[in-house]
């Protein structure tokens, strides 16, 4: 590994130094910029990482040593403001063909997404240079790709690269939209999970608004975008009656109940008849629907599930204490945790019978436990009667021995 990593210095440092010898861009920009400047960020960019130069993208010829004779080259072109930008990009990152011989891996759609979103509408159709271009999301001179971790695409932080506008009050003042995104997205359980536990299966923005389309996902798309990574509350949810009566009243499928940006933990109370559960922001006993009479049972169901399982655990925990093998039935606890998670999921359905029918199996199996860890209780006191009894017995076996022992001494004395 460490030669590997030696080698690789190796070749960028003789790489760097070619580049360098070669390009007088880079040689007379280092002599008056400070460390900020493009000819030193670039070493971060993968451009530069990749063997492109500032002529690549700026233009000129890379040979002379007079920035006015660069200037004045035919195919200089300079530096493009904000609305010239994604042509600018794309010159070769639509460039099917010169992208395939440098990483056929690469996508060539992004200008055309980009003009579809709220972003690139905006900026060509209205001139809006406050909207995101290419180098809004991905800076310049210091552009890498989403696996680089100090990229501004990567995803710890992205949050921060949209944030930076998009909660910004005073930068997107004059925008009917609120700035609230990058606040609530960090309270939430997906925010929490990407940028206090790292875990980079958790989305980021782009995971649900797109990277070149950004917008927000329609009413049809966003159960796709949430069934991405939930797909089992996203299957359940699509066939149940909820799926045609949400759309019908153009209801955001997971959002309406679980919001955008704040998705908190879920837990047992966002179902009932009774507030804090979600239920009763929509039904209510009179509405014609057995909406509340489900969301009760549904209760019901999982809360004694939630009961027995915290029955069952005591037991167990006292027999552990106690010193039993509890290994299999420790076994089962977790399995009953297994359909706990599953009834919980099965909410989704809408449909008591199911939530019932996984409670009841569930409340089963911890009654099993529940027996069985009395009986390793039992057992122990067996043991421990037996053990006392056992000493009694030892200690006075041992007392006539001695008695015994005494005697014969006596006697041998005696003679
Ligand atoms: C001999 C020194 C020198 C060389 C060689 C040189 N530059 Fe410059 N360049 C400058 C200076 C100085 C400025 C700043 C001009 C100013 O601030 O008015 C500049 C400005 C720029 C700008 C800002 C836009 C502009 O027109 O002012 C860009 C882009 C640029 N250079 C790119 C290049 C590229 C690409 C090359 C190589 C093909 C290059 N430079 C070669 C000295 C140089
Ligand atoms: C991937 C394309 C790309 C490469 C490679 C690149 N630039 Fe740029 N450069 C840009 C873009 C785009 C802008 C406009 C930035 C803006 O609008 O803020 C820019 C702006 C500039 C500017 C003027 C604004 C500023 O940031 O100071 C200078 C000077 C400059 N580049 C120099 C260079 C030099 C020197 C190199 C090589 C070391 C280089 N660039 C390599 C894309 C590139
Ligand atoms: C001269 C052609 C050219 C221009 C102009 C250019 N790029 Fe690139 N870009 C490339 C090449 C080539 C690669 C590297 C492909 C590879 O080898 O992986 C690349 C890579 C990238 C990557 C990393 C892709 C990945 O996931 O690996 C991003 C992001 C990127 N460019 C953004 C931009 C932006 C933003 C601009 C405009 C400021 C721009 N590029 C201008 C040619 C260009
Ligand atoms: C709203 C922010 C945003 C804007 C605007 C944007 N990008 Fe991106 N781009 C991203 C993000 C985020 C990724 C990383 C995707 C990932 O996770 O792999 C990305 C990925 C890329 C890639 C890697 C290949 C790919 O398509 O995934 C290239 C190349 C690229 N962008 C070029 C561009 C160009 C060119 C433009 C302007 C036409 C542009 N981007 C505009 C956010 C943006
Ligand atoms: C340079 C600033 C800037 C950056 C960076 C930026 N945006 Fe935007 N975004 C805007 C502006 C300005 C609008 C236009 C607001 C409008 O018209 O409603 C907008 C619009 C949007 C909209 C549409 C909102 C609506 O309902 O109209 C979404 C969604 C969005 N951006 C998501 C993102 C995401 C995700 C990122 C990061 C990957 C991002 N933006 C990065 C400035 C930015
Ligand atoms: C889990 C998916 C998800 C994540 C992560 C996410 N969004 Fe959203 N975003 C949505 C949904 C859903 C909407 C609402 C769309 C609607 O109602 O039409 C939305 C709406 C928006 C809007 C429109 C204005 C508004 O608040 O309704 C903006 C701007 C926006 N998001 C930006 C962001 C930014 C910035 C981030 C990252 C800090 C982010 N989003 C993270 C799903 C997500
Ligand atoms: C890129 C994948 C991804 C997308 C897209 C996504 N999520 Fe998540 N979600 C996760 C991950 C990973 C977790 C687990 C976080 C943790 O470690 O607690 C999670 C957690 C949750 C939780 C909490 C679950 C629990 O048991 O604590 C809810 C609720 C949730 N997401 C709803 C949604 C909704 C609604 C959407 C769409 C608006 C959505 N998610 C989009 C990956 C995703
Ligand atoms: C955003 C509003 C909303 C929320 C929140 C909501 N529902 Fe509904 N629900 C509806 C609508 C609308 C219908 C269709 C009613 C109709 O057919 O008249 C419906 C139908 C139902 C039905 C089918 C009723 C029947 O008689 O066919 C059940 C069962 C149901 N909901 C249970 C629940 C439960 C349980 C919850 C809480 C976890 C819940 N709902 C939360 C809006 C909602
Ligand atoms: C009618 C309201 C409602 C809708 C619509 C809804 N959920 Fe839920 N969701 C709940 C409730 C209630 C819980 C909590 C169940 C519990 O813990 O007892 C929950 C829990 C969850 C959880 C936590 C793990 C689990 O399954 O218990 C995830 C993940 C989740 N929902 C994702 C989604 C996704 C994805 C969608 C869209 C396809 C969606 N939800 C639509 C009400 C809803």
């Amino acid at each position: 590994m460490l030669y590997r990593i030696i080698l690789f210095l190796g070749f960028f440092a003789a790489f760097q130094t070619t580049y360098a010898a070669t390009s007088n861009c880079l040689t007379c920009h280092r002599e008056f910029e400070d460390k900020s400047g493009p000819s030193y960020k670039i070493t971060q960019d993968i451009h530069f990482q990749k063997g492109l130069g500032c002529v690549d993208c700026h233009g000129g010829d890379a040979t002379l040593d007079d920035m006015d004779a660069v200037r004045a080259q035919k195919n200089w072109r300079g530096v493009p403001n904000h609305l010239q930008v994604p042509e600018f990009c794309a010159r070769c990152h639509s460039n099917a063909k010169y992208m395939h011989n440098h990483n056929p891996m690469l996508p060539t759609d992004q200008l055309e997404k980009y003009k579809t979103s709220v972003h690139g509408k905006r900026l060509f159709r209205k001139k809006d240079m406050k909207v995101a271009n290419c180098i809004s999301c991905h800076t310049v001179h210091e552009i890498n790709n989403a696996k680089a971790p100090h990229s501004s695409t990567y995803p710890l932080n992205v949050p921060f690269t949209c944030g930076k506008c998009h909660a910004n009050a005073k930068y997107m003042k004059g925008y009917n939209i609120p700035t609230d995104q990058l606040e609530d997205f960090k309270q939430s359980v997906h925010g929490q999970a990407l940028l206090v536990k790292k875990d980079l299966g958790a989305p980021a923005c782009n995971s649900c608004h797109g990277n070149h389309g950004a917008a927000p996902p329609g009413v049809q798309s966003l159960a796709a975008v949430c069934g991405n990574c939930h797909a089992i509350e996203a299957d359940l949810f699509d066939n149940s009656p909820h799926k045609v009566a949400f759309e019908e009243n153009d209801y955001p499928m997971c959002e309406t109940c679980h919001s955008n940006h704040k998705i908190v933990k879920p837990n047992d109370s966002f179902v009932g008849d009774k507030k804090p559960a979600l239920c009763v922001e929509c039904h209510s006993y009179d509405d014609g629907t057995n909406g509340l009479a489900t969301a009760k049972a549904i209760s019901r169901a999982l809360s004694e599930l939630v009961a027995t399982q915290a029955q069952a655990k005591k037991v167990l925990d006292n027999a552990a204490l106690k010193g039993m093998m509890t290994t299999d039935e420790e076994f089962r606890l977790n399995e009953v945790n297994q359909v706990l998670i599953h009834a919980r999921s099965l909410v989704h359905t809408i449909n008591a019978d199911s939530v019932v029918a996984e409670a009841e199996k569930g409340i089963k199996k911890a009654d099993t436990v529940k027996i069985n860890a009395s009986a390793l209780i039992g057992e122990y006191y067996f043991r421990r009667k037996g053990l006392a009894l056992a000493t009694l017995f030892i200690t006075i076996l041992a007392i006539a021995l001695y008695i015994k022992i005494k005697r014969v001494d006596k006697k041998l004395a005696g003679k």
